[in-house]
């Protein structure tokens, strides 16, 4: 069956690095999905064997609540070009579409903190834990590839690097500048190999701006982003991060010293500065896994029994 007389259309939800991705329902069960374009061609044979790989292996890890559920892939033709859609469950938002609701500014409020920050970044280490321990690495972790269930409270990971296994373009086929407030100093700093690290960064500095409610390190250039780590973290040496000289993109940055965490989180509890602060090592060798950070005290007060 040809996938427009399969599902109805209902309006756009997101606009994508590779297209827009459209809330629809399956006529049959009246299940409503989010399609997502893929930009993965196929040629005379069908789906390449590379396309089919990274679609069982996102299937495999959709098996988590804390993973956004892949429902189907479907083929269609546009001008004559065949295309790949993805058919996911579909979730109320995204965690920035939530966050924007609770903003600084004259009407703020804060979030509410039990629900958000300590439920949502379990259930986020928990996911990540998931990929992870499946040997898949997200390197895109944002608040826009989070999606949440407001009704339900539940948060999970989107946007599982399906075609990302190669790069991360720089620009998404609107021209929306890919943001970079997420990305790992070993990644800004042309590492050649990383690893799970980069994404509990990513899970760092996203705990952080749900507590703040406004972004951690709002950089707009590679450099300004390692500028904006720095002046926090304090710049990395030799001592502290063995190896860090010789990355490819290393030169001579200005001096700063660590600060102290809580003056950028002022209002989160010591635990929760302590949990924060293993996630932010420059060194990703120093990095808390998911895993461990499950088991971080700042959780003890979370009933993980409903996880
Ligand atoms: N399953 C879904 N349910 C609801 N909204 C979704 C869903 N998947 C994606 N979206 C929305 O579409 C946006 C783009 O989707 P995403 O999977 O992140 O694609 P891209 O790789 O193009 O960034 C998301 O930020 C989110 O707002
Ligand atoms: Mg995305």
């Amino acid at each position: 069956m040809e996938i427009v007389e399969k599902y109805e259309k209902l309006e756009k939800v997101g606009e994508g690095t590779y297209g827009k991705v459209y809330k629809a329902q399956d006529k049959a069960t009246g299940q409503l999905v989010a399609l997502k374009k893929t930009r993965l061609e196929m040629d005379e044979e069908g789906i390449p064997p590379t396309a089919l790989r990274e679609i069982s292996l996102l299937n495999l890890l959709s098996h988590s609540l804390y993973v956004v559920r892949l429902l189907a892939v479907e083929q269609a033709a546009k001008n004559g070009k065949p295309i790949l859609y993805l058919v996911f469950e579909f979730l109320d938002t995204d965690l920035k579409k939530f966050m924007d609701v609770y903003k600084r500014g004259p009407n703020a409020r804060p979030l509410p903190t039990d629900l958000v920050k300590v439920n949502f970044l379990f259930q986020l280490c928990k996911g990540v834990a998931h990929c992870h321990g499946h040997g898949v690495l997200h390197r895109d972790l944002k608040p826009q590839n989070l999606l949440v269930d407001k009704e339900k409270g539940i948060l999970k990971i989107a946007d599982l690097g399906l075609g990302r296994a190669f790069t991360v373009p720089m620009k998404s086929y609107t021209h929306e500048i890919v943001t970079l407030w997420y990305r790992a100093p070993e990644v800004l700093l042309g590492a050649r190999h990383y690893s799970t690290g980069v994404d509990m960064w990513s899970v760092g500095c996203i705990f952080a701006e749900m507590v703040r409610r406004q972004p951690l390190f709002p950089g707009d250039s590679e450099l300004q982003q390692l500028l904006h780590i720095f002046r926090l973290m304090g710049t990395p040496n030799e001592e502290q991060w063995p190896g860090v000289t010789g990355l490819r993109d290393w030169h001579e940055f200005p001096q700063w010293k660590i600060q102290s965490l809580a003056r950028v989180v002022p209002t989160l509890e010591p635990e929760g500065i302590d949990l924060l602060s293993k996630m932010l090592q420059l060194d990703p060798a120093n990095r808390i896994s998911a895993k461990a950070a499950m088991e971080h005290p700042y959780f003890n007060s979370l009933d993980k029994s409903q996880f």
